[in-house]
């Protein structure tokens, strides 16, 4: 193929760049303005979370729910084995203790794991990612967190616009985030959200993301916070970004159909639990006979763009003296795993190619 076929990559909805020209004529090119209020708006008004919190990214956004729930030194945080180091950072940032989780069969984290560990860690919080847009078991978590007294943060850093019982993905915990990073499924080029249904809590995370500047004239600081609130310039991305997001998740959901139907004989899909619905953000696969190097070598000499699943954190060489709870399972996924083009401006044609390329590499 000729022009380079990415991953994930944005894909604007046409008003961005209108809603920039507004931004720039009110000159407010600042982390203050009318557009970050409508892109929390926004957000409330899709996932019916209570309140938010414009942030940088995604990590920033877990950084400050574990600042705001009181983690600190020493306390010990579950977190998803599967997932991307950004889930995890925020832990260290606290001086805390990341223990990672192993998944079950849906990929996502195996509450059975959480459970053993809660008994003989009393951890203060777990971090739950929601991996590829795909819920985890959020039923049980809950239930798990109440029953042990630890805290939910629920990742959904890749997850906006999923669903479980008809509840958005980050709306059951006591954070939820989101990320708009370049690849995700809506994107501020680089973005997060903070979400909660405590108002108190988002109040102090806007007051954190913003030096912890009290109210005075001069700069007042009884404590300290972070530069993390995001532009107002980014913000307006994000309004034109958000009146796109049902028609992404449902193109996300396509191309994921198309792949099964085209590849289902020589690969597994990742599953979506019961009463759930994914946003599909990449179409995963783990296949049967064939090697994924060899499969994603061959789609890189077509200029198309493939990547290995998350390599576990338990197996990564910065937390080799972490504690883990492990059944084997995200090893086994990521060793014969696949993300495979999952664009939203893909045409089926594209991918069914895709496909054909693949059963030959
Ligand atoms: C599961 C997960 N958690 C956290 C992050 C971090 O988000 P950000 O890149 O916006 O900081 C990402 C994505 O980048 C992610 O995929």
């Amino acid at each position: 193929m000729n022009s380079k076929i990415f991953l994930s990559p944005p894909h604007m909805s046409g008003k961005e760049l209108d809603y920039i020209k507004e931004v720039f004529e009110s000159n407010y090119i600042a982390p203050v303005g009318e557009f970050i209020e409508r892109f929390e708006q926004s957000i409330c008004d899709f996932t019916k979370a209570k309140y938010t919190c414009a942030v940088v990214n995604g990590t920033s956004a877990i950084h400050l729910a574990l600042r705001i729930l009181g983690i600190k030194n020493g306390d010990k945080v579950l977190a998803s084995t599967f997932t991307f180091i950004g889930s995890i950072t925020p832990i260290l940032f606290q001086n805390a203790e990341p223990v990672f989780i192993d998944s079950d069969e849906s990929w996502n984290i195996d509450p059975g794991l959480v459970e053993e560990a809660a008994k003989k860690e009393k951890p203060k919080a777990l971090i739950v990612t929601h991996l590829y847009g795909q819920m985890a078991k959020i039923e049980d978590l809950l239930f798990l967190s109440r029953k042990y007294g630890f805290y939910l943060i629920e990742d959904a850093a890749e997850a906006l616009g999923a669903t479980y019982k008809k509840k958005h993905a980050g709306t059951f915990g006591d954070f939820g985030i989101y990320s708009f990073n370049g690849n995700k499924i809506i994107t501020t080029s680089s973005g997060g959200m903070l979400v909660s249904s405590n108002g108190e809590w988002i109040r102090q995370a806007r007051f954190l993301s913003t030096q912890a500047k009290e109210n005075y004239p001069w700069y007042e600081h009884e404590t300290f916070g972070y530069n993390y609130r995001m532009s107002n310039v980014l913000a307006a991305i994000g309004v034109a970004q958000m009146e796109v997001l049902e028609e992404r998740v449902k193109r996300k959901r396509e191309i994921f159909d198309i792949y099964k139907r085209e590849l289902g004989d020589i690969a597994d899909f990742m599953p979506e639990i019961e009463n759930s619905r994914g946003n599909r953000w990449l179409t995963t696969l783990i296949f049967k006979d064939k090697n994924p190097l060899k499969v994603s070598e061959t789609l890189k000499k077509h200029n198309i763009e493939s990547r290995p699943l998350w390599k576990p954190m338990h197996t990564q060489p910065v937390f080799r003296n972490a504690k883990a709870y492990i059944n084997g399972a995200s090893e086994a996924l990521f060793k014969k795993g696949l993300c495979l083009p999952s664009g939203t401006a893909l045409k089926d044609e594209q991918i069914i190619e895709i496909c054909r390329i693949i059963r030959k590499g």
